[in-house]
Order: C-alpha cells, then structure tokens, then sequence
C-alpha cells in the first residue's frame, strides 16, 4: 500500500502527500476546488453541453483519493448523465486513509465515497443507476484499453516528478484511447507538455486556472473529415 499523510489544503478539503513520490496528489489551494475546474467543469460539464444526453465514458489516470470519481458520480446523478469511470492506479491506498478524507457532508456522498472505494478492483460495478466504475490496479504504461472513451483525467504527479508519463508517448496513448471528438484536461500547462500534446494531434485549449494556477489544458482530439 502506499505510505501517504493527509494534508488539509486552504479551502477546507483534504489532499495526500504521497512519501514515494515526495508530491502532493492535489493543489495546496483547495484540493475540491482544484478538481471541480480542472476536471468537472473544464471536463464533463464542457463534454455534455456539446454531446447532450450521451452515455459518458470517462477514463482517470491515477484514481489516488478517489476525489474525481466521488464528483463525477454526484455529477451524474445531479444531470442525470449515464456514465462509466474507469481509473488507474499503480498504488492504491489503504481503507484507514480513504476513510479518513473529508470528501463527503452528508451520509449519501458518504455512501458513494465508501461504494467507490470498496468496490472490487478489474470489474465493472455499479454504484448508482447513473454510474459505473471500473478500478484498474496497475500501472498506465500496461494499461490497454479495450473501448474508446469520450474524457480522460489526466492526473498524473507532475513533469518534475514522473516525467515519463507526460513524454510524447504517453499523450500519443492518451490520443489513441480517445474517440473522436473527445477530451483530454490537465492542470498542467507545461510547454513542453504543450508541444506533446500538440505533436500528436490534438487541438489545445488554454483556459483559467483555479487560484494559484494560471492556465489549465483542455486536449481535443479533432473530428476527423472521412
Ligand atoms: C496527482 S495524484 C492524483 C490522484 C487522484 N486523481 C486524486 O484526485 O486523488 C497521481 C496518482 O497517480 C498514481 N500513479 C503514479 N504513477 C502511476 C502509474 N505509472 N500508473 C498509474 N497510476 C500511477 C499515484 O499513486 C497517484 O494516486
């Protein structure tokens, strides 16, 4: 299991500070904050306003805290958008940890936080009548995807940290997973993450970060003319 602390971050939710890596899994500005821009709004707000009433399929690269999954969930039940998570993730973390985080106010989202982290690991489970997930345990270097998905999470630690995971490679995986028309957010604005991204295909939206960040990336993968 991996050795993390829980940290509280300065709008009031916790994140984890992973000891393997030496890196913290959100922003130390607001971890809930942080996720609702980068991936919520920026990510499957954006999707199904332009795809609406389509059944979502939504890929995390690092499940970690299960924080994605726990709004993706409520999102879906709130907008009533059928949806499919699958997350990766090479170190999961213990019951004592998850059971620990502050990601839920009431006994509902409590529910759901607990279902999300409980639920068996390589199988398709069903938490809500909106939403499925999938949790993968293995790295994504191994991963193979077996059907095409509308958004991906990209949530990796930083360039500084795992810089392999945002090489050209990875984000020419990233762009084959995807269907057509879908999308890739990431809080990372690198340049040379950028220029990756770029090199492979995808179309690159700059958009305002959450506080503390300049700019988030929204990835299209372009629909293409047959
Ligand atoms: C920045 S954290 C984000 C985690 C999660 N999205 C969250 O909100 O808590 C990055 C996550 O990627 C996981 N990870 C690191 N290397 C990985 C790899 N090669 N394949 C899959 N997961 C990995 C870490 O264990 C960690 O959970």
């Amino acid at each position: 299991m991996e050795s993390v602390d829980i940290l509280l971050t300065e709008d009031g939710s916790h994140t984890l500070y992973s000891n393997k890596f030496h890196a913290a899994y959100h922003s130390h500005r607001g971890a809930v904050n942080e996720s609702m821009i980068v991936f919520i709004q920026a990510g499957l707000e954006y999707f199904r306003e332009k795809n609406p009433g389509k059944h979502i399929f939504v890929f995390e690269m690092g499940f970690g805290s299960g924080l994605n999954a726990l709004l993706s969930c409520q999102f879906s039940q709130q907008n009533l958008v059928k949806m499919d998570y699958t997350g990766i993730e090479a170190f999961p973390v213990s019951k004592d940890i998850w059971q620990s985080l502050n990601y839920h106010d009431d006994d509902e989202n409590k529910s759901l936080f607990y279902s999300l982290h409980s639920c068996a690991w390589n199988t398709s489970e069903k938490i809500s009548p909106f939403f499925h997930i999938e949790k993968k345990e293995g790295k994504l270097e191994s991963f193979e995807n077996t059907r095409l998905f509308d958004i991906i999470f990209y949530d990796a630690f930083a360039p500084g940290t795992q810089p392999e995971l945002w090489e050209e490679n990875m984000m020419q995986k990233m762009y084959d997973m995807l269907n057509e028309g879908g999308i890739m957010t990431t809080y990372c604005a690198k340049g040379d993450v950028k220029r990756a991204l770029k090199k492979v295909g995808f179309t690159i939206e700059s958009l305002p970060g959450p506080i503390g960040k300049r700019e988030i990336i929204r990835a299209i993968k372009p629909k293409l003319t047959h």
